[in-house]
This record gives structure tokens, C-alpha cells and sequence, in this order.
């Protein structure tokens, strides 16, 4: 049974809430705030609830919170206050202090049972869930430690860098294609093929992270059989067949190898992602010899990256609320994207069409008809 405490100067109060709560917890009693002090000394880390008094001699009962408040003893035990005092501003500056409920005199016994049988499972959930999150948090850290002593371990072998200058080595391949093209629609066809280019090299940290999640051997050979990602090219378009013309633009058989294609465009994911993701050999020639290196390339519009940054940083902050919601409206959000690409795609056409029009030679004057 569980032990709880009960603060009252008055004999017949503490006999009356014995009585009442007997059946069920072991019921420890004080006559005033000095005597609660001693037996919260006393009984550390057994006691389930403390009800107490308002009004006592010697130490009362605001003096008593104010001494738990100051010894961090509330967020150890729940506190229920028993009081004939039924002021909104006494109750509110209690529960301010840290006290989770009132019962107010004279006792009703189903009331009294029933708050202290809360608000004790109450405490108790919620010290439960304190001590998951905080057990977790220790393991995240640790996880973190090991994460980071490991990286810096691959960061020091030499096979290690050497792969990951080809990496870069690759992205440099990627990027140099990318602007050629980029070149030649600005000066043959007046437009620019994409909108801009991020490029990024998987860090230590999260190589490490990504091969042990999969399962897969921690070696450097393991990085080049295993993950697709370590280079990362990241394409923006203006308009959605931006994307598909340059995608065919950058794989050529006797260059760039397609290795493997997702299109998320065509399928988008459940939560309205929409990119176009292309696993390519590149080719680099490395002082010695020619080897194909891994990149990713992803393909999404002005709109869609705007989307997936925004749904990234939601996926980032598990801590906010709604978070339900807020991937519905994420949804909503996507699929209102995609009609506006296409929207835009349209209107680019109609002035495309007019502007060749214009271009167009007019036909000859016709001949004056004479009079
Ligand atoms: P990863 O293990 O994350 O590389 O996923 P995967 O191997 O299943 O490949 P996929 O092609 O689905 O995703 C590769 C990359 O695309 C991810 O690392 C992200 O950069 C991006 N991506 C994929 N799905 C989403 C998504 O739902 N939202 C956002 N913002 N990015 C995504
Ligand atoms: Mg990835």
C-alpha cells in the first residue's frame, strides 16, 4: 500500500481523512508545518501525496510550500491543499506555488477518495513519462557520442578522404554538365534550364548514422556498395517539363549512367512529396584511372522545394503541436503546388506561342485595289 501524509493542526481533521482514506493508502499524520517538514525528511521517496492544511501554528501551511518550493521537493511529491478557505485568490496563488488540487472542508468522503486517487495516478504517469523522456534523452546522447567518435575515426583514415575527394570529384562532373547546358539554353533558346543548384557531400556523421541504421558494415567499401546518397545534387526548375528535359539532358550512355529512377512527380509520396530523384554513375578521371562515382540528383520545382524545406523542418521538431494537422495541411498544400506548376506551365506556354507569333514574318501588303 501506498504511504501519504496528512498536515492538519486539528486532531479530529487528521482522523476524519484517515477514516476516509485508510482503506487504501497508510495514512501518516502532522499536526504542523515543522512536524510535515520532519516527516517529508523522513519518509523521502515513499510517500504518494501530501495533504495539507492551510491555516496552522508554528510553521503553516504556506510556509511549508514555500520550503518545498525552495528545496525542489514539488516536482517529488503531489500536493493536494485541505482548507475551509474557498478564496479564488488563496487557491490561485496555491496552485501557482505548485499545488495540484484543493479539497475543501468539511470532507465529503467520495470526493476526497477520488481527488487523491487522481491526482496520485496522475503524479505518478507523469513521473513515469519524466523518467522514459529522460532515459531516452541518455540514450539519444549517448547514440550521439558514439556517432561522433566513429565519424571522427572514419574522418582519419585515408581511404576514407580519398573516397570522399571522389565524391566531390563526382558532384564537380555534375555540376559542370549542368552549367554547359545551362550555357547553351541561354544563348540558343533564350531560357534558363533550371533556376539554381545545391550541392552537398554526406558528412561523416551522418554516413556513419545512415550504415549502421541499414545494418550494413562500417568500412569505407561499405560507403561505395551500400549508400547512393553520400553526393548530392539538387536541381531547382522553374516548371515542371523543365525537369523531365534536363533529367534526359544529363544521362547520356556514353557518360552519365542511369542507375536507377524515382519519380516522385509522377507518384508522389503519401505526404504529397514531389520530386524527381535520379541515381547516376558519373564518370571522373582520376589521375591514374576512370572510375564511375555515385550521385543522387534530385529534381523539383521552385514550389515543390519550398514545400519540402518547410515539410523537412517539420519533420525535424517533433516538439510541436498539432503535428497531425499541420502534415494534412502539408498535404493540402502539395497537391495545390502541383496545380500551380501546372498553372504556371500553361501561362509560360500561351506567352511562349504569342511571343513566336511576334517573331513570325508578316505576310506581304496586298495590292491597293484601284479605283
Ligand atoms: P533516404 O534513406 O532518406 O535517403 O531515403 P531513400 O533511400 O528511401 O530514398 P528517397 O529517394 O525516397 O529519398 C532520398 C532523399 O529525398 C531524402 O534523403 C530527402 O532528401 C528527400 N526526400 C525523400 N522523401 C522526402 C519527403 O517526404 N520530404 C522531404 N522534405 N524530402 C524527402
Ligand atoms: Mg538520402
Amino acid at each position: 500500500m501506498q504511504k501519504i501524509l496528512v498536515v492538519d493542526d486539528v486532531e479530529i481533521n487528521r482522523e476524519i481523512l484517515r477514516d476516509m482514506l485508510g482503506g487504501s493508502y497508510i495514512v501518516e499524520a502532522a499536526g504542523d508545518g515543522e512536524q510535515a517538514v520532519r516527516k517529508l525528511l523522513e519518509c523521502e521517496g515513499k510517500l504518494a501525496a501530501l495533504l495539507l492544511d492551510l491555516q496552522m501554528p508554528n510553521m503553516d501551511g504556506y510556509a511549508v510550500l514555500e520550503w518545498m518550493k525552495k528545496n525542489q521537493w514539488m516536482e517529488k511529491i503531489p500536493v493536494l491543499i485541505i482548507s475551509a478557505e474557498d478564496s479564488a485568490e488563496i487557491e490561485s496563488a496555491c496552485l501557482g506555488m505548485g499545488v495540484l488540487d484543493f479539497i475543501h472542508k468539511p470532507f465529503e468522503s467520495s470526493i476526497v477518495k477520488n481527488r487523491v486517487q487522481n491526482i496520485v495516478e496522475l503524479f505518478s504517469c507523469k513521473n513515469i513519462l519524466e523518467q522514459k523522456v529522460e532515459s531516452q534523452t541518455k540514450v539519444l546522447a549517448e547514440q550521439g557520442r558514439i556517432i561522433q567518435i566513429q565519424a571522427e575515426k572514419l574522418r582519419d583514415t585515408e581511404l576514407f578522404n580519398h573516397l570522399m575527394m571522389q565524391y566531390s570529384s563526382a558532384i564537380m562532373v555534375v555540376e559542370a554538365k549542368l552549367k554547359v547546358l545551362y550555357a547553351e539554353f541561354s544563348q540558343e533558346y533564350n531560357r534558363n534550364p533550371f533556376e539554381s543548384i545545391k550541392s552537398r557531400l554526406k558528412s561523416a556523421e551522418s554516413i556513419y548514422e545512415k550504415l549502421e541504421r541499414k545494418g550494413f558494415p562500417i568500412t569505407v567499401e561499405s560507403i561505395e556498395e551500400n549508400l547512393t546518397d553520400v553526393a548530392g545534387v539538387r536541381v531547382i526548375c522553374s516548371f515542371p517539363d523543365d525537369i523531365y528535359r534536363l533529367a534526359d539532358l544529363v544521362v547520356r550512355p556514353d557518360d552519365i549512367i542511369l542507375l536507377k529512377k524515382k519519380d516522385y512527380i509522377k507518384n508522389p509520396k503519401a505526404n504529397g512529396y514531389r520530386s524527381l530523384h535520379l541515381i547516376l554513375d558519373v564518370p571522373i578521371f582520376l589521375s591514374r584511372e576512370k572510375k564511375y562515382v555515385k550521385v543522387e540528383m534530385q529534381f523539383r520545382t521552385i514550389a515543390m522545394d519550398f514545400w519540402a524545406s518547410l515539410e523537412h523542418k517539420l519533420r525535424y521538431k517533433k516538439d510541436l503541436e498539432n503535428t497531425e494537422e499541420i502534415e494534412r495541411q502539408l498535404k493540402v498544400c502539395a497537391d495545390a503546388i502541383d496545380v500551380l506548376d501546372y498553372q504556371m506551365m500553361q501561362i509560360r506556354n500561351k506567352i511562349d506561342k504569342s511571343h513566336t507569333a511576334l517573331l513570325k514574318p508578316k505576310s506581304p501588303p496586298q495590292a491597293e485595289e484601284q479605283i
